[in-house]
């Protein structure tokens, strides 16, 4: 049996790590890699493969970045072209970023069983690239890896309920996986921060930094708060970020916040242990805060991981400086860390049997 994973973007390198290692480990199927190179840059990808340990892709798509049409046109007829020479039994797409959709797409069409891992995440609004991402991935799918009822239960609420498993997150797995490895202590020292008195903050999401207002006012925000809790924030950026604080000259409004390169997982990771507080417009680092007992001031009008918004443990925020600096100071209150609700540090091991399961009866 063969199945050909797709990955692209950051947070797909953190899931394949432990679903690619999973599937060898136990022997499952010929785990065939291909990376659509939407994330190129070395702090954006290659840092990813080596500390994760992720073996070299046997296909690379190079796409690179381009607006949202040409980058998914790329990679959609780039894997349609990997697809008819592979010819594999499924193909294992992650998450939501383009590189999902076009790999499903690309796959649906030549009538290959698409896995979604990830599935059934639902966040308004509806127009945002990632959501567009997520439906549309769905809705040409056949097997469907949640990693929560409320994820089955969005699915069936589109009345997407054959194949439907909820199966914990990946992501979960990888952060107890490497727990042991990280090292908040040095990497604190690295950074001249004092563990346990600093905010992680990280913003990358389009409809956050690709407006100069919002941006700006969630420069000053964070510069606020820093100043008014003393408590330095740490802002690795993504390339996009950095590229508009140029453009809008807002260069002046980071004076008061500690701005790096992107970050690896280990180094990241190692520093949202230690930190008071993050800040985040990413989808899986409100996950991660939590992971390690932190919570996330999330700047997004919705999330798709609302277990913990419902919860109270992180806290949504509009991209505005007063409502942030207000969400900060409310998060720094300490609160009892719900019950694990994203299963049980075996998710990539559940997705690989059922893959195994389902997939190995047709060949
Ligand atoms: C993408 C995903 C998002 C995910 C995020 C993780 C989509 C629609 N969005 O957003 O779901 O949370 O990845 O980071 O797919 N760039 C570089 N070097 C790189 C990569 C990007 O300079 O290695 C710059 C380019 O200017 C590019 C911009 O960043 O145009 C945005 O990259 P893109 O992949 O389009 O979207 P992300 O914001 O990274």
């Amino acid at each position: 049996m063969k199945i050909l994973s797709l990955v692209g973007a950051r947070p797909q390198f953190v899931k394949e790590a432990l679903i690619g290692a999973a599937a060898r480990a136990a022997g499952a199927w010929n785990h065939v890699l291909v990376h659509s190179g939407q994330h190129y840059d070395m702090n954006m990808s290659d840092v990813f493969f080596r500390e994760l340990g992720i073996p070299t892709p046997q296909h690379h798509l190079g796409i690179g970045s381009g607006s949202h049409g040409a980058m998914t046109a790329a990679a959609l007829a780039a894997m349609e072209g990997v697809l008819q020479q592979e010819r594999p039994n499924a193909l294992l797409v992650y998450g939501d970023t383009n590189t999902t959709l076009a790999g499903a797409l690309a796959a649906a069409k030549l009538c290959i069983p698409v896995i979604h891992v990830e599935a059934g995440i639902r966040q308004q609004p509806k127009s945002m690239p990632e959501e567009i991402n997520r439906v549309l991935t769905d809705h040409v799918s056949t097997l469907f890896c949640c990693c929560s009822r409320q994820a089955a239960e969005n699915l069936a609420a589109e009345n997407i309920r054959d194949g439907v498993h909820v199966v914990g997150d990946v992501m979960y797995d990888l952060f107890l996986r490497m727990q042991p490895h990280f090292t908040p202590e040095a990497t604190c020292n690295a950074h001249n921060l004092e563990p346990g008195r600093f905010v992680v903050a990280t913003l990358h999401r389009d409809f956050n930094v690709d407006s100069p207002t919002a941006l700006a006012s969630m420069l000053r925000g964070l510069s606020r708060f820093a100043a008014d809790a003393d408590l330095p924030v740490l802002l690795p950026l993504h390339p996009r970020t950095q590229k508009r604080i140029t453009e809008f000259n807002l260069s002046a409004l980071v004076q008061g916040i500690t701005c790096v390169d992107p970050l690896g997982y280990l180094e990241l990771m190692s520093l949202v242990s230690a930190a008071a507080l993050v800040v985040t417009d990413s989808g899986g680092l409100q996950k991660e805060a939590y992971y390690a007992g932190r919570r996330a001031v999330v700047v997004m009008p919705d999330t798709g991981w609302r277990e913990l918004t419902d919860a109270g443990w992180n806290l949504l925020c509009a991209p505005a400086a007063d409502k942030l600096e207000a969400a900060c100071h409310a998060a720094l209150q300490p609160m009892a860390c719900p019950a694990a609700v994203y299963g049980d540090g075996k998710a990539a091991e559940h997705i690989v049997s059922l893959v195994a399961g389902r997939f190995a009866r047709l060949t």
